[in-house]
């Protein structure tokens, strides 16, 4: 044992500690807890007892010293930390490293500016769910049972869930939220309804399965058809530029009466004709109209008492026109390439 010790004292003494984590070996091997100190203390029973008192003089001794080199060096780190100034280690002439910045998704950033122009003249935003019933897509739509403008919209449908009477589909447009909305609410109702919607169609550089509407309503007393032209107008100069054209033409959609269709001369060649207008001069950017009194009726809103008017439009094509987006299948392939393009736009 006494051999033991002093091959310890010899050991510590030699011990050279010149860093934190070095202090922290030092402390484990002899000072801590199940240190070898601490073992020798341990052991003190064994020894015979004449020599005990003897012993234990000399591990008290070892332990003392072992502390004083701990605290001393523990110290002697301190200080030097101390003079050092904070920003040691730092090289200031190397590059910075950029932070690196998010972009948002182009049909975003259309969205978002969308809601904000309609935000401006007191529209709110509602949203509905992407899984739908029969009634919500069609029926209290007014589109008529057996009608063929049900498999105009080409429908995906899901298998029934389970005690469910009617069969789930997927939405084709965003006027359902529409009726959730004329259900849930008492006019007046001024809301704008941003969402994503589905149809069986085959994938090509202008049309996809998956693509996005935004939905407009407006319910009160004696709301007219001159307040829906007014307030679109105010939006195609909002969005498309103050000197674009308008004009509406007469449409069919089961849901409004009467139903219109609405133009603005095209952008590009501003009315001359090319082929994006089709030499026509005009391109189509939404349907709408005055919200048929059976719409109003089966979503529990008295036709005699309110009227208002809806409208509808897609955001893919408004996006591909303003950056100039010639394939509508660059929006779901998450390719960098072309997502990286948005960076700077908020
Ligand atoms: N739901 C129509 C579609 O998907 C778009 C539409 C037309 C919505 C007229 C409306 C509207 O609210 O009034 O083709």
């Amino acid at each position: 044992m006494q051999d033991t010790i002093q091959q310890l004292q010899q050991e510590i003494e030699a011990y050279d500690v010149t860093t934190a984590a070095g202090l922290d070996q030092f402390r484990i091997a002899y000072t801590g807890r199940k240190g070898r100190i601490a073992d020798l203390f341990d052991q003190l029973k064994t020894v015979p007892a004449e020599d005990r008192r003897s012993v234990g003089q000399q591990l008290n001794a070892l332990k003392q010293l072992a502390q004083d080199k701990f605290d001393q060096r523990r110290q002697q780190l301190e200080d030097e930390a101390a003079a050092q100034p904070a920003d040691a280690g730092y090289d200031y002439t190397l590059p910075a490293v950029p932070g690196a910045l998010g972009t948002r998704h182009p049909l975003s950033l259309t969205r978002d500016e969308i809601v904000r122009i309609f935000s401006r003249i007191g529209f709110n935003v509602a949203e509905g769910p992407e899984i739908e019933d029969d009634w919500h897509n069609f029926s209290a739509l007014n589109f008529p049972e057996n009608h063929p403008a049900r498999e105009m919209q080409d429908t995906f449908f899901l298998p029934p869930a389970g005690g469910e009477e009617q069969n789930r589909l997927l939405r084709t447009h965003t006027s359902t939220v529409q009726v959730r909305l004329m259900q849930s609410q008492k006019p007046p109702i001024r809301s704008i309804m941003p969402g994503r919607v589905y149809r069986n169609e085959a994938i090509s550089a202008r049309a996809h399965m998956v693509f996005h509407q935004i939905e407009g309503l407006y319910i009160d007393e004696n709301v007219s058809f001159a307040d829906l032209k007014q307030t679109i107008y105010y939006f195609a100069q909002e969005f498309y530029g103050q000197d674009v054209k308008m004009r509406m033409r007469p449409s069919y959609f089961p849901f409004t009466e009467p139903s219109t269709e609405i133009d603005i001369s095209c952008l590009i060649c501003k009315g001359v004709g090319c082929n994006i207008c089709k030499y026509t001069g005009w391109v189509e950017i939404m349907g709408a109209g005055m919200v048929d009194p059976n719409v109003l009726r089966a979503c529990g809103i008295d036709p005699e008492r309110y009227s208002g008017f809806a409208f509808g439009m897609g955001l893919e094509r408004p996006t591909m026109l303003k950056y100039q987006i010639k394939d509508l299948r660059l929006f779901t392939q998450n390719d960098m390439r072309f997502l990286r393009q948005f960076e700077a736009i908020h």
